[in-house]
């Protein structure tokens, strides 16, 4: 079965460059396939990635709506929805991206989505890792009706209002229909030594800290140049942690322990 990590944290803090730099430690490292799941409606993974998106499910989902008799004559609609998900998925040599793009407007989606999230679960079934960018609330997690994640990295600026959002995400898990096996802090932007109140709030929140990522000028000259974050050199302060960070998560999830 594929192993999920996924990421969550309020809006900034960095959570679209630290899944970019999971993706860029387990394509390097060989742990293909891999699926990555663009699941924040203001996406923006491709594009951290290098890609050009054109087409998200979100579009799908619309444009059937939108015209629900457009299916061409003689095709099964199923049969219609699932080639139009094949056009979005984007492969790639290392890794494959799937972007989810808007959420519903109004009316009743619930065949469309039936069909759209039995495709998307039936395709992570070819993946052995899955890696989820999410916005706070976790919506696209919450629907799985497999419901697992294997890690889940909350992403905090080192600020306490991060934190903070941090540890509201993480006390509503319970309210999830999602089975999270564990759960690690990423703090990013980080100084070279996390300060008291800061740990004081973290020890409140119970959530072991599993990276500091220090602030890295490579990765806002990167933003600049529209340049893919994979392509980052080996020995730049981000990618660093982030590769520590990730010998320690794999070797976790892939063991079943609990804490990191
Ligand atoms: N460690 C870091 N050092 C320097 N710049 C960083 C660092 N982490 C993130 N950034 C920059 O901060 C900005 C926001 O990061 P990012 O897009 O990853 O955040 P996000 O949490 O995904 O945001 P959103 O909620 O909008 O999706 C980007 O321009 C990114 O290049
Ligand atoms: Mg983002």
């Amino acid at each position: 079965m594929s192993k999920i990590i996924a990421l969550a944290g309020k809006g900034g803090v960095g959570k679209t460059t630290v899944a970019s730099l999971v993706l860029r430690y387990l394509s390097k490292r060989g742990h293909s396939p891999i699926l990555a799941v663009d699941a924040d409606p203001n996406s923006n993974l491709g594009e951290t990635l290098g890609m050009n998106v054109e087409k998200t499910v979100g579009d799908i989902r619309e444009n059937f709506m939108k015209d629900p008799q457009g299916v061409p004559s003689g095709m099964d609609k199923i049969v219609y929805l699932e080639m139009l998900m094949n056009q979005v998925l984007m492969e790639r040599k290392e890794f494959d991206l799937l972007v989810m793009g808007r959420q519903e407007g109004q009316g009743c989606y619930c065949m469309v989505n039936n069909i759209l999230n039995r495709f998307t679960e039936e395709l992570e079934k070819n993946y052995k890792y899955l890696l989820v960018d999410n916005e706070a609330g976790m919506e696209h997690l919450s629907r799985r009706t497999s419901g697992k994640v294997d890690m889940l990295l909350l992403v905090t600026d080192y600020a306490l209002r991060g934190l903070r959002a941090v540890g509201r995400i993480h006390s509503m898990l319970g309210d999830l229909k999602l089975t999270v096996g564990n759960v690690g802090l990423v703090v990013n932007r980080a100084p070279e030594k996390l300060g008291i109140t800061f740990m004081d709030e973290v020890t409140k929140i119970g959530i072991p800290v599993v990276a500091s990522i220090p602030s890295d000028d490579s990765l806002l000259e990167f933003d600049m140049d529209r340049r893919s974050l994979i392509e980052l050199p080996d020995d730049s302060p981000a990618v660093t942690s982030v590769d520590l960070m990730m010998e320690k998560v794999l070797s976790t999830i892939n063991s079943g322990t609990k804490a990191p």
